[in-house]
């Protein structure tokens, strides 16, 4: 399947975690396509955020669709949690734990989408068996662990994900996560991404800058 139509996926790690609620309801009003929701343990990546209670609650916040983006190590014990909890989308790191193909198939079996991800230094190869199965790849362009790092230009990746894609002949999401900015989202549209999500550069200004802010990033 060809690209489509750019989509943009706020990450609510840069949001105000005092009142979450508020801010998924802002970002859904200032035009989000999706919600996208950084998963962190301590363990998998340096930082901690919250868990699958967390979002249960935010799910009355919004009718879009809630992007779980896990970096967590092992993934598979709360897989049933995050479905649960109201994901649609749920996405789990190559680099995670020894059987990707497992853990894609515990999620498809809820009949949520599917998403793997790939770290900076991982080879796109390392998904060309799983293709079938995946709804998403989500191409990592920092460290996975904080946001409001620096763009790590991995645009060869991209296009060989596009070319995989295109070769199925399925819809699958191709999604940047990581330094995006008009400036880099430009770049990784070009190269065949067609989700974008965006910390920083959505959440920086407070409300008042959200809608323009996130559609700097779709022109
Ligand atoms: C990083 C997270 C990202 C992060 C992006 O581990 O997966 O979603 O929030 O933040 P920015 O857009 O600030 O790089
Ligand atoms: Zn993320």
């Amino acid at each position: 399947m060809s690209q489509q139509s750019t989509r943009i996926s706020p990450s609510i790690l840069s949001a105000d975690f005092s009142t979450l609620g508020e801010e998924v309801k802002a970002i859904d009003a200032a035009g989000a396509d999706y919600i996208h929701i950084d998963v962190m343990d301590g363990h998998f990546v340096p930082n901690l955020t919250f868990g699958a209670p967390v979002v249960k609650h935010l799910r009355r916040w919004t009718d879009k669709p809630f992007d779980v983006h896990l970096m967590i190590a092992p993934v598979d014990p709360l897989i049933d949690d995050f479905v649960a909890a109201g994901a649609d989308i749920i996405t789990a790191h190559v680099e995670a734990g020894p059987h990707l193909h497992r853990t894609l198939q515990a999620i498809k079996a809820h009949g949520v989408k599917a998403g793997v991800s790939l770290n900076p230094h991982t080879p796109i190869e390392s998904i060309q068996h799983v293709m079938d199965m995946v709804d998403l790849i989500l191409i990592m362009t920092v460290n996975p662990g904080f946001g409001g790092q620096s763009f790590i230009p991995v645009l060869d990746k991209i296009e060989a994900a596009r070319k995989l894609i295109d070769q199925t002949g399925r819809v699958i999401d191709l999604e940047i996560d990581g330094g995006v900015n008009p400036e880099t989202a430009k770049q990784c549209i070009a190269a065949g991404a067609d989700v974008l999500v965006a910390g920083t550069a959505v959440f920086k200004d407070g409300p008042s800058g959200y809608a323009s802010n996130i559609a700097a990033l779709r022109s």
